[in-house]
C-alpha cells in the first residue's frame, strides 16, 4: 500500500461545526492546521443537517431569561448526569460564540427591531433558541466554511482515520493514520496535538437523522488508544423523524415544528402529550419520544406506524417562513404540510456518551483533545434541542485555544513505526474473500440495536444483544472484502463494522450497569429514577476498568 505522510501543529479529525471552529481558532493563533474528513469537508458532519436552532441566552424575546436558568434547564433535561463545569462553560460562552458566527457571515433571524429572534424549544424555561428559519446548521456551516477558506486551512477529504499514533515511549499522541478512500493509500499524520471532532454514531441504528458517515469511529479510535469514555448508554432518539418514503426514513423533522406550535396527534385524533407531561409537545425529547413509542405500542399508530404532527392550525405565513425547509421536505414527497399532517416516528439522533473531557477539551491522554458530539458530559442523560450547535462552537473554540497554547511548548515527535506497521497489517488483513458481507453485518448490528438497545431496554434484551454482537464480531474475522475497488466502499465498510460492534458492546455494557431509568436510558425492568444508587456516570476504558463519577442534584 502506498503511504503518504503529512505534518502539522494541529490535526483535526472531523469537518463539522466543532472541527471547523477548532481549526479557525487554532489558525488565528498561528497554528498550522489540517482538517481531515471521512466524507467531504464541511458537508459530511451533522451540523450541516441541524435545523431548529442554537441556544444562547440573550433575553431579547423573553427578558426574564438568564444564564442561571439555561444551566438549570440543561441539568434538569440531562437528568443531572451532566458535568456541571462543562454545562457552565456551554451556557456562559454560547452567546459570544454566536456573535462570532455572525462575524464569519452566518446570519441568524432577527426581530423587527433588529435584535436576534428566539423560539421556544423543548425543556426550556424561556424562548432562547436562536435560528435561521429551519436551516440553522446549514447557515452556520456556510460561515464556518468561508472562515476556514479565509484562514487558508488545509482540508483533506475522504480520509478515514483508523488509529491514533503514539510516540515510541507510548506516552503521548503524536498524530493519526488511516485510509485514503479515494485511492486506497495509507495516510500518516504527524502532529503536535490531535483533536477528535468526528461526531456521533446514529448509524448504529437503522433509522437515524445522522449523516451517513456517523458510525462512531471517533469515539472508538480514542477508546482504543486508551481514552476514558463516559455515559455510553445514553443515546437520544429525536421524537420526530420522517417515516416515508423508505429512502428518507429517519430524516429529521425539526423540533422547531413543535416550537412554532405544532401538535402531536394519535390515530384517534387525540392530542396525546397532555397524558405524559404538562409541557406537552415541548417536554424534553426523551419524554416525547417515549410517549410516541407508547402510543404506537397501545395501537394508536398512524397508517405508516407512527403518529401525526400537525401545523394545520397555524397561520400559513408562519409555516411558510419559519418552517420553509419542512414545507419543501414534505412537498417533495407529496405532502402539503399547511393542509395535511406529517407522519412521524422517533429516529436515532444524538449520542450523549463519548470521550470524557475537561472544560478545555483535554482527554486523559497527553496531546489528545476532543470536541462536539464525540464527547460526553455536556448533555448528561438527555440533550436539550438547540444545545448541540452551541456545544460545537463553545468546545470547538476551547479545543482550538488549548491546542494553540500547547503547541508552543511542543516539538513534532515521530510516531512509533511498529504501531504504523501493525495498523497497515491489520488493514491489509481485512482484504480477503471471506464468507460474510460487511453490508449484511452492518444491517444485523442495526437490527440488534433497534430491537434491544433503543428507546425501551431490559436486562433480557440487553444480554441477548450482547450475545448477538459477540457472534457478529466473530463474523468480522471472515469478511468478503475485494482487494481493490475504487472508492474503497467495502474496505471502509469493513473497518466501520469492526468499530461499530465494539462501540455497540460498550453501549450495551453501560446500559446493563445502569439498573434504573434516567433520561434517554429507559429500562422497563427498572422504570424508576434511582438517585440513591445511580446519580453517577459510568466511565469505561479499554483496560476493562469501570470507574464512576458522582453527580449532584442542583
Ligand atoms: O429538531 C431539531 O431541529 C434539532 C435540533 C437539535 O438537535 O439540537
Amino acid at each position: 500500500m502506498d503511504i503518504k505522510k503529512y505534518e502539522c501543529d494541529v490535526l483535526i479529525i472531523g469537518s463539522g461545526g466543532a472541527g471547523c471552529k477548532c481549526g479557525i481558532v487554532a489558525s488565528k493563533h498561528d497554528a498550522n492546521v489540517i482538517i481531515v474528513s471521512k466524507g467531504l469537508s464541511f458537508r459530511s458532519g451533522c451540523t450541516m443537517l441541524a435545523e431548529g436552532g442554537y441556544n444562547a441566552v440573550f433575553g431579547y424575546v423573553d427578558e426574564e431569561d438568564s444564564l442561571q436558568l439555561h444551566i438549570q434547564d440543561t441539568l434538569k433535561g440531562g437528568a443531572f448526569l451532566n458535568d456541571l463545569l462543562l454545562v457552565h462553560k456551554l451556557v456562559t460562552d454560547s452567546p459570544k460564540r454566536l456573535i462570532e458566527l455572525e462575524s464569519y457571515g452566518s446570519l441568524f433571524d432577527r426581530q423587527e427591531d433588529g435584535r436576534l429572534n428566539q423560539r421556544p424549544f423543548g425543556g426550556q424555561s424561556y424562548r432562547r433558541t436562536c435560528f435561521k428559519g429551519d436551516q440553522t446548521g446549514h447557515e452556520m456551516m456556510l460561515g464556518l466554511r468561508e472562515e476556514v477558506i479565509r484562514e487558508n486551512i488545509t482540508t483533506h477529504d475522504e480520509i478515514m482515520i483508523t488509529k491514533l499514533l503514539f510516540d515510541d515511549d507510548h506516552s503521548k499522541i503524536v498524530g493519526a493514520m488511516g485510509l485514503n478512500l479515494k485511492d486506497s493509500s495509507i495516510v500518516v499524520y504527524n502532529s503536535k496535538t490531535t483533536v477528535i471532532a468526528a461526531g456521533g454514531c446514529g448509524w448504529l441504528y437503522p433509522v437515524t437523522s445522522n449523516a451517513s458517515q456517523k458510525t462512531g469511529d471517533g469515539v472508538m479510535i480514542a477508546y482504543n488508544a486508551g481514552a476514558d469514555v463516559m455515559d455510553m448508554e445514553m443515546v437520544q432518539f429525536h421524537p420526530t423523524g420522517m417515516l416515508s418514503p423508505k429512502s428518507r426514513r429517519g430524516v429529521l423533522i425539526t423540533e422547531a415544528v413543535r416550537g412554532e406550535g405544532g401538535h402531536l396527534i394519535n390515530s384517534k385524533g387525540e392530542r396525546f402529550m397532555i397524558n405524559y407531561d404538562e409541557r406537552q409537545e415541548l417536554a424534553t425529547r426523551d419524554i416525547v419520544a417515549r410517549a410516541i413509542y407508547s402510543e404506537i405500542q397501545a395501537g394508536r399508530a398512524s397508517p405508516l406506524g407512527g403518529v401525526y404532527l400537525s401545523v394545520e392550525h397555524l397561520p400559513e405565513e408562519q409555516v411558510m417562513t419559519k418552517l420553509h425547509t419542512m414545507v419543501e421536505q414534505f412537498k417533495d414527497v407529496g405532502v402539503d404540510i399547511v393542509n395535511e399532517p406529517m407522519e412521524v416516528a422517533p429516529t436515532a439522533h444524538h449520542f450523549m456518551g463519548g470521550i470524557k473531557i475537561t472544560p478545555d477539551c483535554q482527554t486523559n491522554i497527553e496531546n489528545l483533545y476532543a470536541a462536539g458530539e464525540v464527547t460526553s458530559g455536556v448533555h448528561g442523560a438527555n440533550r436539550l434541542g438547540g444545545n448541540a450547535l452551541a456545544d460545537t462552537q463553545v468546545f470547538g473554540k476551547a479545543a482550538g485555544l488549548k491546542c494553540s497554547e500547547n503547541i508552543k511548548e511542543l516539538e513534532l515527535t515521530p510516531a512509533s513505526q511498529s504501531d504504523i506497521d501493525d495498523e497497515i497489517e491489520r488493514i491489509e488483513g481485512i482484504w480477503s474473500d471471506g464468507k460474510y458481507n460487511p453490508d449484511d453485518i452492518k444491517e444485523q448490528i442495526q437490527h440488534v440495536m433497534w430491537k434491544y438497545v433503543a428507546i425501551v431496554r431490559d436486562e433480557e434484551g440487553l444480554l441477548e444483544a450482547q450475545r448477538q454482537l459477540n457472534d457478529l464480531e466473530e463474523k468480522t474475522k471472515d469478511m468478503d472484502v475485494p482487494s481493490f475497488n475504487e472508492y474503497n466502499n467495502k474496505l471502509m465498510l469493513a473497518l466501520e463494522v469492526i468499530s461499530m460492534i465494539q462501540l455497540a458492546k460498550l453501549i450495551v455494557k453501560s446500559a446493563l450497569l445502569r439498573k434504573e431509568s434516567r433520561g434517554a436510558h429507559y429500562r422497563s425492568d427498572y422504570p424508576n429514577l434511582n438517585d440513591e444508587e445511580y446519580l453517577k456516570s459510568f466511565v469505561l476504558n479499554k483496560n476493562g476498568e469501570v470507574k464512576t463519577v458522582e453527580r449532584g442534584l442542583f
